[in-house]
């Protein structure tokens, strides 16, 4: 299936929504009011919004006109079952929960699981799959491959380490392991994918240990895609096939539904296992609702049923993944290093390495992510030890990210190549400015989750200066 042709988008556009920039000084101001903290901001004052991919995508015609035949009846309702067809089908297992997001689902299932002080492994957690592990009284494990490491453009980067998760099983034993968790594909080292072959050993370690297996399913038919694309044995099979594949090779699923559900809102829990199922659906009547709309509105599970399927087309997965490396030439191009290859949603920027002077620390991530803002009205996400580092929860000590990153998501069907090339214009701005920004400290933050809400403020540029000179 080699075209590396880049596709024009497979969609007319009906509906548009108007954008506008704020000027320089404006910016500057919204800034300070937010305390240099991105998801302060207004939407309203962005120009264009990479924050996130999740439940920002634009809903084709078919969802929209799906929206009316929403059924809202409080138990049974027909968009319940419809619903619950679909994800059988998709995802190959009897019992389905919607949940109103991933999170939810996360919540759901861990405190229903994770006793105290047992592990959830993972390929790599997401930020809400640690916490929400965490949260519950267990311990997060993150277990990714080698070559995750590697600055060397390899196909599935996203991989588990295979070799240590036996090593853990072995050291811990399994009772103390309440599930094995793969991200599909792996959000927090760059979005990368995991390979068919890598999931069947790590299902065939579970199994053969008796340990729960489940998918972070939020990005699967991206996944799916690149399985098409790079492993062998697999280009002239479909996307649909794929994912049949990869999800009879698990126990379970989590979903959030925001991303590769196509849709503004919703998850899911899929699972064969009856007695967990009930467990989770009598949790879920205390604190969600019903389990045939859990948290949802009837016309939200015709829009999931439509979109689930909508995503697993061949045309829209191959445009996507090619505008996501474009904009990932556009911005290595513009001088700044990226994760290499993309991956299926973002393009994620090494802000440790274009700015090597701010100290991980003081947040070279979010000091790029402020200048996106300043500089073009563009907001992004910082992906490093604001996100993922802090006060350790075990030791107590102050642990700080592997890798020091700036995602630039891309919402599904939002933006066109002229909004990306604005986003590199904006990024060739910055490179040529770099050696006068500087880190940030953290003023306030929450205990968890902490780059949600924390207030933060510049740090001198002299402390730059005296940081070079050493
Ligand atoms: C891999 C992964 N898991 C879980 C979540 C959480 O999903 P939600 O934002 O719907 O709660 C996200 C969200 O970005 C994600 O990327």
């Amino acid at each position: 299936m080699k075209n590396d042709r880049q596709p024009a988008e497979p969609f007319r556009i009906k509906s548009i929504e108007p954008i506008s920039l704020l000027n320089r000084e404006e910016r500057e101001k919204k800034l300070i009011e937010a305390n240099y903290n991105i998801f302060k901001l207004d939407a309203a004052d962005v120009y264009i919004d990479l924050l996130t991919d999740s439940g920002t995508g634009a809903m084709s015609a078919q969802q929209w006109s799906a929206l009316m035949r929403g059924d809202e009846s409080y138990a049974g309702a027909s968009s319940f079952r419809k619903f619950e067809k679909t994800v059988q089908e998709i995802f190959r297992k009897r019992y389905v929960v919607p949940c109103h997001q991933g999170r939810s689902a996360e919540h759901m299932m861990f405190s229903t699981v994770v006793k105290k002080g047992s592990y959830i492994i993972n390929n790599t957690h997401f930020d809400t799959t640690r916490a929400n592990t965490i949260h519950a009284g267990g311990i997060p494990v993150d277990l990714p491959c080698p070559e995750s490491d590697s600055s060397e453009p390899l196909p599935f980067k996203g991989n588990m380490d295979v070799v240590r998760l036996e090593q853990f099983v072995h050291k811990h034993g399994i009772e103390k392991i309440a599930m094995v968790m793969m991200t599909v594909t792996n959000n927090s080292i760059g979005g990368q994918p995991v390979s068919m072959s890598n999931i069947h050993e790590v299902y065939q370690i579970c199994k053969r240990n008796s340990i729960p297996f489940f998918y972070d399913s939020a990005r699967f038919a991206e996944n799916c895609y690149f399985i098409k694309r790079d492993e062998p044995g697999y280009g002239d099979k479909s996307i649909r096939e794929i994912a049949a594949e990869m999800f009879d090779a698990c126990d379970g699923v989590l979903m959030s539904a925001k991303k590769d559900g196509l849709a503004n809102i919703g998850g899911l829990i899929a699972l064969s296992n009856e007695e967990l199922y009930r467990r989770i659906a009598d949790l879920m009547i205390i604190v969600e609702g019903f389990p045939t709309y859990g948290g949802l509105a009837g016309r939200d599970l015709e829009v999931l049923a439509t979109g689930l399927e909508e995503v697993m087309n061949f045309d829209y997965l191959d445009f996507r993944v090619k505008q996501v490396a474009y904009l990932g030439r556009q911005i290595k191009q513009a001088g700044m290093p990226i994760v290499e290859p993309t991956g299926g949603h973002a393009v994620f920027v090494d802000a440790g390495l274009l700015l090597p002077h701010i100290p991980p620390d003081q947040f070279p991530g979010l000091a790029l992510t402020v200048e996106f803002y300043r500089e073009g009205g563009v907001r992004v996400v910082e992906m490093g030890s604001l996100m993922f580092g802090g006060i350790d929860p075990f030791t107590g000590e102050k642990s700080l990210a592997r890798h020091e990153l700036l995602r630039l998501a891309l919402p599904r069907r939002v933006y066109t190549n002229s909004h990306y090339d604005y986003v590199a214009e904006s990024a060739k701005r910055i490179v040529a400015n770099k050696n006068s920004l500087a880190g940030y400290k953290i003023v306030r933050q929450p205990p968890l989750l902490r780059h949600f809400t924390c207030d933060l403020a510049p740090l001198k540029p002299e402390k730059v200066k005296e940081k070079q000179k050493q």
